[in-house]
């Protein structure tokens, strides 16, 4: 290095300079950004979709995203699965939003993780359903509450409840985007259909950009026979559809919602954490790749 001439030293310096600062552009949201929103949404229960939402907000907070959880099942697994105490929104929640007494800007709260904030749920949510029913514009409810902070956030996630109710079709017409966890059990398949059709009604009356994100295969067991016929069966039908990442039966995912953390925080090391983390990174590489980034230029003189 000593007898490196000092000109060339310079210019590798420059070099450096230059190649980080368009790294960062290249992976900053182009000016104007507003969130992705995806909607986690299977009505059939116990699928995975709040251990999806939960750790895959988790590990997208974690790669340096902001990002803002919506609970939106009446059950509040992914407000306590985060560790947040009952008490600090037993008065001011997503209910309290929908109905139009709040914003999310009231309601939300910060969580262990760095970057990851809660928009949470208690059983009041139910109410929501017949409270709404004759409401006006009581579809876009969510929509025009999450389009008042979006700009904050890179991700906006939304936890479904297991039906396609009122609250569900609130998420399809907020979300641009809609990811299907699957269970890789022999019925795997079933309901989907039906969940397709809704999300086609909801792109044509309500929300026309509405599009599909993908399709998790969840709880897949690599000793079971059947786990790998349903993922090959799946592939083969959905093709690139299906994230590439897949989410193992994996106990440590089972047992960190009891201790109020992501699978990040909880057990790292695990094989649940490794393929979430893995999950997010297939995601937001695609997103991003989306965005135009600003042409960097140095300016005339450069
Ligand atoms: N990959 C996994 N490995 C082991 N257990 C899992 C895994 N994913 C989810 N579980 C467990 O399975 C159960 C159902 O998961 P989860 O609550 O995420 O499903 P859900 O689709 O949100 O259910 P619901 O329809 O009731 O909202 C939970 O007890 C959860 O801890
Ligand atoms: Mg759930």
């Amino acid at each position: 290095m000593i007898n490196q001439p000092i000109g060339a030293l310079l210019i590798q310096n420059e070099l450096k300079i230059v190649l980080r600062r368009s790294l960062t552009i290249l992976d900053t949201p182009a000016e104007g950004y507003v969130a992705r929103v995806i909607c986690i949404a299977n009505q059939k229960g116990g699928v995975g979709k709040t251990t999806t939402s939960v750790n895959l907000s988790a590990s997208l907070a974690h790669r340096g995203r902001k990002v803002l959880l919506v609970d939106l099942d009446p059950q509040g697994n992914a407000s306590s699965g985060l560790g947040l105490k009952k008490h600090e929104y037993q008065e001011a929640n997503i209910y309290h939003v929908l109905i139009g007494e709040k914003t999310i800007a009231d309601i939300r709260l910060p969580t262990s993780q760095e970057r990851l904030t809660v928009a949470p749920a208690t059983p009041d949510l139910v109410g929501a359903e017949i409270e709404l029913v004759d409401a006006q514009r009581r579809e876009y409810r969510l929509r025009e509450a999450i389009a008042a902070v979006a700009s904050e956030y890179d991700y906006v996630l939304i936890d479904c409840p297991p039906s396609l109710g009122l609250l569900t079709l609130n998420a399809l017409a907020a979300a641009n985007t809609f990811l299907v966890p699957l269970q890789c059990e022999y019925y795997a398949l079933e309901g989907l259909s039906q969940l397709l059709t809704t999300a086609g009604l909801v792109k044509k009356n309500i929300n026309p950009e509405l599009r599909i994100e993908g399709i998790l295969l969840t709880m897949f067991a690599a000793s079971n026979n059947l786990s790998h016929q349903v993922v090959s069966e799946i592939q083969t039908h959905f093709g690139d559809k299906v994230f590439k990442a897949i989410i193992p039966r994996n106990v440590r995912l089972s047992e960190a919602p009891s201790h109020g953390q992501s699978i990040i925080a909880y057990e790292p090391k695990s094989v649940g954490a490794l393929k979430y983390l893995e999950l997010a990174d297939e995601l937001d590489k695609r997103v991003f790749a989306d965005i135009q980034p600003p042409v960097f230029s140095e300016g005339p003189n450069a």
